[in-house]
């Protein structure tokens, strides 16, 4: 799949996020193509260094839901893991040993094709937390055995099968809360005259970048950050982002519900305002879109609760989130 073909596809099911988008696009695109260079290559053992991913962006902002929106989309073997399980378990390697044996069966048993598949591992800032020191110098170690396998090893599975990582892609998401403070302490490059259009856009963006010193601050050991060379960044999303992820993807908020009304011979509409109402609240939450789905569920339970009495054909329109909905059966329309 070309770039754009890729974006177009988590456009569907992930609101905004353009720029982690395009960044993810680029970065999958090339990684295939390199592959395919590397198997097409006479010379033996050449290695084109992979470009590995990090996903960084606050709670609640689509950084699992990329991913996993990535995974259906890119056919290819794809497993996903989390650092605070990698760091809880006693013994990493065998996690990881298991993470690999599941890269294979999503290939279908094929080593070759498992061998150049994507791993994501989610919550990777968690790995890094000063204070505790137990936690701390597990979150280590999991940092070194995960940049040995980032690197390139082999990795003997429990059936005797050896197992290649040097071309698999490695994507890693985590909130890093903290990380804006990090970055907003630190010099920025104002050298060049931030008068005049492109330039300065280009300062902006350098400057907006995360290095792998912010990450080594925010607690991360250096060997670790320098092996994800692409950062992408998540924003945080807006009162219209909200509002669009309640109706437009496939498997909206708004889609299910008026599915779970369906179900009972029923049917569901909500106005403008009341969307516009529940955006205003989850913002307030600060805790992402995950919000919206508690809002939701409030919203409807006590409708849900009484419509499997209500006659066949009966309508239910709620047009603020402060009153209770109309409801209209067959009989009364006429
Ligand atoms: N950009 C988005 N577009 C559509 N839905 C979204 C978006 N961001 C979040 N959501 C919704 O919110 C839920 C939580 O998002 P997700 O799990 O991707 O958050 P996250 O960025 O991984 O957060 P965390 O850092 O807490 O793990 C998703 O299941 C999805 O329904
Ligand atoms: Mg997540």
């Amino acid at each position: 799949m070309k770039p754009r073909e890729i974006t177009a596809y988590l456009d569907q099911y992930v609101i905004g996020q353009d720029d982690a988008k395009k960044t993810l696009a680029v970065a999958i695109y090339s990684h295939f193509q390199k592959v395919a260079m590397e198997a097409a290559s006479t010379r033996q053992n050449l290695t084109l260094a992979k470009s590995n991913i990090l996903l960084v962006g606050p709670t609640g902002t689509g950084k699992t839901l990329l991913c996993s929106t990535l995974a259906a989309c890119l056919k290819r073997p794809f497993v996903t893991a989390d650092a605070t399980t990698l760091a809880q378990s006693r013994f990493v390697g065998d996690e990881l040993e298991a993470l690999m044996q599941r890269l294979l069966e999503q290939a279908g048993g094929d080593i070759e094709r498992a061998s150049c598949g994507i791993v994501f591992i989610d919550e990777i800032d968690k790995l890094a937390n000063p204070g505790d020191p137990e936690r701390a110098g597990a979150g280590r170690s999991v940092q070194h055995a995960l940049l040995k396998i980032m690197e390139g090893s082999l990795i003997r599975l429990s059936d005797g099968t050896v197992i290649d990582t040097r071309r698999m892609l490695f994507i890693c998401g985590g909130a890093f809360v903290g990380l804006e403070h990090i970055m907003a302490n630190r010099h920025s490059y104002g050298f060049i005259g931030t008068t005049s259009d492109d330039d300065g856009q280009l300062i902006d963006r350098l400057n907006s970048r995360i290095k792998p010193t912010d990450l080594f601050e925010f607690g991360l050991i250096p060997e670790f950050t320098g092996r994800l060379p692409v950062v992408a960044r998540l924003k945080s999303l807006t009162r219209e982002d909200f509002v669009r992820i309640m109706q437009t993807p496939e498997d909206s908020l708004y889609r299910q519900f008026q599915q779970l009304f369906q179900l009972e011979g029923a049917e569901l509409s909500i106005g403008p305002a009341v969307f516009a109402q529940i955006a205003e609240l989850a913002l307030e939450y600060k805790v992402g879109a995950r919000s919206l789905r508690g809002i939701f569920e409030e919203l409807m339970t006590p409708v849900l609760y009484a419509l499997p009495d209500d006659p066949p054909g009966t309508r239910v329109h709620f047009h603020s989130l402060f009153a209770p909905p109309q409801k209209t059966t067959g009989e009364q329309r006429g």
